[in-house]
């Protein structure tokens, strides 16, 4: 149980770690590029720490040194049976990106991850893989542990029932070793690493609106890497210190990739003094974010919205609950099958609080309050209900407190750390 002070503000300068995201597309393809990738700022933390593992464990050295990470290539289909079954812990990525390269090795293997993970739908991916001919198969109802037996991959054409970024990669991915093109569509925007990072590589990939093709059997080139900040990590500094008076936090070098970067037009649109300066295109484009303290209102957040938000949510409803009048977000189902039901999640911890906040017709309706409460809190043993409940419990008058915040580790383990920092 972690005791959380109430904050007067949170003030400074920070520079937070590497996108996970990026990360771990940045880990998986130096795997399987012909020549050693360097890649700087990739993300220390427990879900890219099993993507790192999982490929050792099929034959690929990777190293740190200092703030770069090398990874020596071995080729499209140059990884080596694993000694044992893949765990992949509590990462949905992992699990999800990883089957889109092992469609394509000639060997079989078992990716398993932890009692939470074993709760979250891989049937997404099992359906098109298995349309692209390769034998896939999950445990009963579609949840892990899953096993692949790749090797030959037929192109497809695929409409992503669902908006997902992790099933557009596990798709493009396999379809990287397909006999033909792939053509994948998706119904709104999810975020665009795996394509950026696909044709910084060398791939065959074409982007056509909601339309992405990949050539399948062209080999990938290896490359150095230059890592944005997490613009997900960074979202909690920003609200806490939208929400603490006389605040002013400056955050460097952090992914605004536009399909990624919903948060900047969200809180813009809610009325927050925010700025982006010092921006430049790498691969992926990155810039410094500043943001003051000050009144926000509510808004509506639309379906097509959530795409781009979907990792920020948690946060959203707190800055929500502490805005004035209204705010709506719709369809935002997706947020029931995270590492925890995170509208669950939320709902009864900010209810303890004080806050107004009830789902009616799939709608997530909030009304600002005043003030929350200090109380008991509970992460849901989620990293991202964690982080959010965080940075609320510091705007009250009284102390509150949380459980299990080891949780942390899976995304950001120096977020305490940071935030100690900046309330200093
Ligand atoms: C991710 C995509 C999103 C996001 C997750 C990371 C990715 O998941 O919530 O944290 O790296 O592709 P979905 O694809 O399930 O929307």
């Amino acid at each position: 149980m972690k005791k959380i002070e109430p904050a007067k503000k949170i003030v400074g300068e920070i520079t937070l770690p590497g996108d996970k995201s990026i990360s771990h597309r940045a880990i998986m393809l130096g795997a399987i590029a012909n020549g050693s990738t360097r890649a700087r700022r990739v993300l220390d933390c427990d879900d890219c720490n099993y993507t790192i593992h999982a490929f050792r464990d099929m034959g690929v050295s990777i190293q740190r040194d200092g703030d770069y990470t090398i990874i020596e290539g071995r080729g499209l289909r140059g990884l080596k049976r694993p000694k044992s079954a893949i765990n992949v812990g509590n990462s949905g990525t992992s699990m999800r990106l990883l089957s889109g390269i092992l469609a394509g090795q000639d060997f079989e293997v078992t990716i398993c991850g932890d009692k939470s993970l074993q709760k979250r739908p891989m049937d997404r991916i099992v359906r098109p893989l298995s349309l692209m001919g390769v034998r896939i198969t999950a445990a009963e109802g579609g949840y892990p542990p899953i096993k692949i037996k790749g090797g030959h991959v037929k192109s497809v054409n695929y409409k992503m029932p669902v908006p997902s970024a992790q099933v557009k990669s596990a798709v493009l991915f396999a379809g990287l070793y397909a006999d033909g093109v792939t053509t994948l569509e998706e119904s709104f925007k999810s975020r665009d690493h795996t394509e950026r990072m696909l044709k910084y590589f060398g791939s065959n990939l074409k982007v056509e609106g909601l339309k992405i093709q990949v050539e399948g059997g062209k080999e990938l080139e290896a490359k150095t890497i230059e890592i944005p900040a997490d613009i997900s990590s960074a979202s909690f500094f920003m609200a806490g210190a939208i929400l603490l008076k006389g605040s002013r936090v400056r955050i460097r070098d952090v992914s605004i990739n536009p399909t990624r970067a919903g948060i900047l037009d969200v809180l813009t649109r809610m009325g927050a003094k925010l700025k982006v300066t010092n921006r430049r295109d790498l691969f992926e484009p990155l810039g410094d974010i500043e943001i003051d303290s000050g009144e926000t209102k509510g808004i509506v957040i639309d379906e097509g919205m959530i795409p781009g938000v979907i990792d920020e949510l948690p946060i959203i409803f707190v800055l929500a609950s502490l805005s004035s009048g209204r705010t709506v977000i719709k369809a935002a189902e997706e947020l029931k099958i995270k590492e925890t039901d995170r509208i669950k999640s939320m709902e009864e911890n900010l209810k303890a609080m004080g806050a107004k906040i009830e789902t009616k017709e799939g709608c997530i309706i909030i009304d600002g309050v005043r003030e929350l409460k200090g109380v008991r809190l509970k992460s849901f043993g989620d990293h991202r209900t964690c982080m959010a409940m965080t940075i609320a419990a510091l705007t009250s008058e009284r102390p509150s407190s949380i459980d299990d915040t080891e949780c942390v580790n899976k995304s950001f383990p120096e977020f305490f750390k940071v935030l100690e920092s900046l309330t200093a």
